[in-house]
């Protein structure tokens, strides 16, 4: 496969030990939108998504609810599977840290790295944080030994255990963000991380004998395989499959801010120990408080996917958590946020302007004419605001043309004038925004599509643009 014709998104995979909630939708939208805007561009695209099923985390939750932890998590599967089909979520493989495939990787590749020499065996004590499935040091720690994340206390554990030479890799690291200035994004979050592995990193504890809830080491059968090094790859597993071949390296992991040092440091240092390339970018985004408030199970407020949903509908919460924050940010998510975005973008914009113009056609008809809506600006705005991840500024480029269309029906009041060419002008513009906005409210531009009987498809979009051509700079209207 050629490597600039491909385009391989992913989400982390998410911990079975709670039902899906609009954190875990955030990046998945956001990954669901990116595929789907590469497939417009006639990339080959691959899109992963999954779960964590392994760790002390899910053990210990497997065990408050008197259930095996496999048995725990299949029964949460079904709940992120049925979450992201309501979203109209179009992943191509949900892959699980369970799966055999998966594991088996794991296995091929702790052992290519113990034989490589980057595993050796200790004694690990320290304190550690069940939520994070991390030791701490207790200058990172709240008072009171709290965990900065999840503000419960850590637990104090020593065990025996093999560890990953981190400390090696840290030259290597600051030199691979050097040359890949884009791996780390946004830039803001950059620095941090920089400083962080300067002040030097210290070997990886990689293994637990605690529990049994993971993959064993194939060199100490003893040991399970500590769970981010098991998860972390899963990105790459899932390329290791037949027809998956040519999609590594990934092209864009989407995480959210908290689990950016697993991304960039630990991710990085596991694959160049075990010879493997690198991807291109990780990119944090922020995180949703609800009504102010942290969303989490045990602190704080928590909406399921069924609550937002049920607010204004799929294709508005899809918009709305793309539009209200750039995607590096944090935002606050608030139903009546939702429902004004609802009201007055989509509603009353969009909505408007394809029913007013679709009932005049109705009316009038149109008759096919030169494109004098200028166009070309809003195509490429788009495109690359999308390849810098700027959904919100996308949206709002996008918005802005349907503001320009709404005030064409205005200016020439083609209620009055029926006139057919600017019809054929405004249908032509909706059917660019349909394109343009599939995106991220995929089942409404699919509607219009049908209604205005066209595909979205590149095609489409390469005809708007063969029609811009024609007509560049020749202006007809500028927006007020
Ligand atoms: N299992 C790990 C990821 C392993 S990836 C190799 C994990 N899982 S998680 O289920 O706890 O979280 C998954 C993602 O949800 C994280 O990227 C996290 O940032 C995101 N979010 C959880 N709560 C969130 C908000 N309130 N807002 C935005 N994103 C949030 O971490």
């Amino acid at each position: 496969m050629a490597k600039k014709n491909k385009f391989y998104v992913t989400t982390p995979i998410y911990y079975t030990n709670d039902i899906p909630h609009v954190g875990h939708a955030y990046t998945t939208i956001a990954a669901d939108v990116l595929s789907r805007w590469n497939k417009l561009q006639g990339k080959k695209v691959f899109f992963l998504t999954g779960t964590d099923d392994h760790g002390k985390k899910i053990a210990d939750a497997a065990a408050k609810s008197g259930k095996k932890p496999k048995e725990f998590t299949d029964a949460l599967v079904p709940k992120f599977k049925d979450a992201w089909k309501k979203f109209n979520i179009n992943y191509d493989k949900f892959i699980r840290t369970t799966d055999k495939s998966h594991e088996k990787v794991v296995s091929e590749i702790l052992q290519k790295v113990y034989d490589n020499g980057d595993i050796y065996k200790g004694t690990y004590e320290g304190l550690y944080c069940v939520g994070c499935e991390a030791y701490y040091t207790e200058k990172d720690l709240e008072e009171g030994l709290l965990c900065p994340i999840h503000k419960k206390k850590v637990e104090i554990l020593k065990e025996e255990s093999y560890f990953f030479k981190l400390s090696k890799y840290e030259k290597k690291l600051l030199e691979f963000y050097k040359k890949n200035p884009e791996f780390i994004s946004p830039k803001k979050r950059k620095q941090e991380i920089v400083n962080r592995v300067k002040e030097g990193l210290k070997d990886l504890s990689i293994s637990r004998t605690s529990f049994d809830w993971g993959i064993p080491l194939s060199f100490d059968k003893n040991h399970v395989c500590y769970v981010w090094f098991d998860a972390l790859f899963n990105y790459y597993s899932a390329t290791r499959e037949n027809e998956k071949e040519g999609f590594w390296p990934a092209d864009a992991h989407l995480i959210g801010k908290d689990i950016l040092w697993f991304h960039t440091v630990y991710w990085p240092a596991f694959l160049m120990s075990a010879g493997i390339e690198l991807p291109k970018k990780v990119f944090a985004h922020g995180w949703w408080t609800f009504d102010k408030e942290k969303i989490s199970k045990s602190r704080g407020k928590v909406i399921s996917v069924d609550e937002l949903i049920a607010i204004a509908g799929v294709d508005s919460a899809r918009y709305f958590l793309l539009r209200a924050t750039p995607f590096g940010d944090d935002g606050d998510f608030s139903e009546q946020a939702l429902i004004d975005r609802h009201n007055n973008e989509l509603a009353n914009k969009l909505g408007n302007l394809v029913s007013r113009v679709s009932g005049l056609i109705e009316k009038f008809g149109f008759e096919k004419a030169d494109v004098h809506i200028e166009v070309s600006n809003i195509v490429e705005d788009v495109r690359r605001l999308m390849e810098r991840f700027e959904f919100d500024k996308a949206l709002n480029s996008i918005f802005a043309f349907v503001d320009t269309l709404n005030q064409f029906v205005q200016n020439e009041k083609i209620w009055e004038t029926g006139d057919k060419k600017d019809l054929y002008e405004l249908a032509t513009g909706i059917r660019l925004v349909a394109v343009l906005l599939w995106p991220f409210i995929p089942e409404t531009c699919e509607k219009i599509a049908k209604n205005f009987g066209f595909k979205i498809s590149l095609e489409e979009l390469r005809a708007q643009l063969k029609v811009i051509k024609i007509k560049k700079g020749d202006i007809l209207f500028k927006k007020i």
